[in-house]
């Protein structure tokens, strides 16, 4: 029975203010921070009411612990609709997706920690026997880096050959690093700097630094033996001109047409190997996403982020138009542990392949990993470096070690 609610204003990575909640019952104790984006998706939840963080503090945290203490915190579903309930809009714009998702994890924290659980264990029901692999964010650009970092949001890195989460973590941070050097011999400029994901922010364009980041995953995969391969995620939403119908990309001096963007991604597709590419097309185009699909989805993943946002109802039009085969998952694009629940289960029901994600802006709760876990999610998105990010990493590295006979996640 939950006996205490409490929420408080903290910190992100980017030092902007966030939410986090406590929660208390009789014999458990749950706590959970929310994150937050700078690339958000137009679909996605609000974030916090008007007023901000604070007139959550003032406000809402009467409101919620006054509904929901006296509830049994196991009952998540009651307790989410409770929260929705409390909210009375479809987009949580008068109690805030942070603070409903903050209370929401908070909540099942506390029914597992009453029940002596790790979460994985509480949400997984049985003991789960894989680790996710860790799609790592190397190279920073767009919206989480300078002007003249590429116009690509982020090059990503993912170990498909590594045999525990141990060797996966290590071969995405001997990538960083060869990247690193590689970015200093091509930009006399760089000084080291990092984006918001941990990812270098360098002088580079975007073919620069796909060659950069294709040629760093060939010499590590030759080195250790561990198959390291690229993927990007192109937040293409955020450049994307609606009344010139152009993809903009400021830093290369080039425009492309929807149909010159899906051949331009195509092509770096077969040109670079990637394995994964997330937002090429903008969020509202279900048609060219379902068309770079066919031509790709053999051979790549191709994951909405700003075109699901993690809602089952986009989701389903998703499918329905074959748009995509992965999604990215980011419980505060939804507000609820339930329904990021609903939508991964509609994901896996209709083989695409769900991805737990971190945001641009992140405390150092590790509540994903353990979702991720849980949910059998076979990718974690949760960058590679930065105290923030391995935050997440390491809270995996505990988990396999309590796994009997773990093994990585089939891809
Ligand atoms: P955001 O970006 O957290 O800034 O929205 C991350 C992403 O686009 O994956
Ligand atoms: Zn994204």
């Amino acid at each position: 029975v939950i006996e205490d609610v409490r929420l408080r204003k903290i910190i992100d990575s980017r030092g902007n203010p966030t939410v986090e909640a406590d929660v208390l019952t009789w014999n458990g104790f749950g706590r959970a921070a929310a994150p937050s984006g700078a690339s958000t998706g137009v679909n996605e939840v609000a974030s916090f009411p008007d007023g901000g963080v604070d007139r959550v503090i003032e406000d809402i945290e009467d409101l919620i612990s006054s509904e929901i203490i006296g509830m049994e915190a196991e009952d998540i579903r009651e307790i989410d609709n409770v929260l929705k309930e409390i909210d009375g809009t479809d987009n949580f714009s008068n109690i805030g997706g942070n603070t409903a998702v903050a209370v929401s994890m908070a909540t099942v924290k506390a029914a597992a920690s009453s029940y002596n659980l790790p979460l994985y264990r509480f949400l997984g029901g049985a003991m789960p026997t894989s680790i996710p692999f860790p799609l790592g964010n190397m190279i920073n650009g767009g919206a989480h880096a300078g002007v003249n970092a590429p116009d690509i949001q982020e090059f990503l890195v993912i170990p498909v050959g590594a045999s525990n989460i141990t060797e996966a973590i290590t071969t995405n941070i001997n990538v960083h690093r060869r990247i690193k050097e590689k970015i200093q011999k091509v930009d006399d400029t760089f000084t080291g700097g990092k984006g918001d994901e941990g990812g270098w922010a360098p002088n580079l364009t975007n073919q620069q630094a796909l060659e950069i980041q294709f040629s760093a995953c060939e010499e590590i995969s030759d080195e250790t033996g561990v198959l390291v391969r690229p993927g990007l995620d192109v937040a293409s939403s955020e450049f994307w001109n609606e009344e010139e119908q152009q993809y903009v990309y400021e830093r290369e001096g080039v425009s492309r047409s929807v149909g010159e963007q899906i051949d331009y991604i195509a092509d770096l597709i077969d040109t670079y190997k990637l394995f994964y590419v997330e937002d090429p097309i903008q969020e509202n185009d279900f048609v060219a996403f379902a068309e770079l699909t066919a031509k790709c989805g053999d051979r790549c993943l191709i994951c909405g982020d700003d075109l699901f946002v993690t809602n089952a109802e986009i989701l389903a039009e998703g499918i329905e138009a074959n748009a995509g085969n992965s999604l990215i998952i980011k419980p505060n694009q939804i507000g609820t542990l339930t329904d990021t629940y609903n939508t991964i289960e509609l994901a896996k029901a209709n083989q695409y392949v769900p991805i737990v994600s971190h945001r641009s802006g992140e405390t150092t709760d590790e509540t994903i990993a353990h979702l991720a876990v849980a949910f059998n999610a076979p990718i974690i998105k949760t960058g590679a470096a930065g105290g923030e990010r391995i935050a997440k990493l390491n809270e995996l590295i505990r988990i396999e070690e309590e796994l009997v006979n773990p093994k990585m996640a089939d891809l």
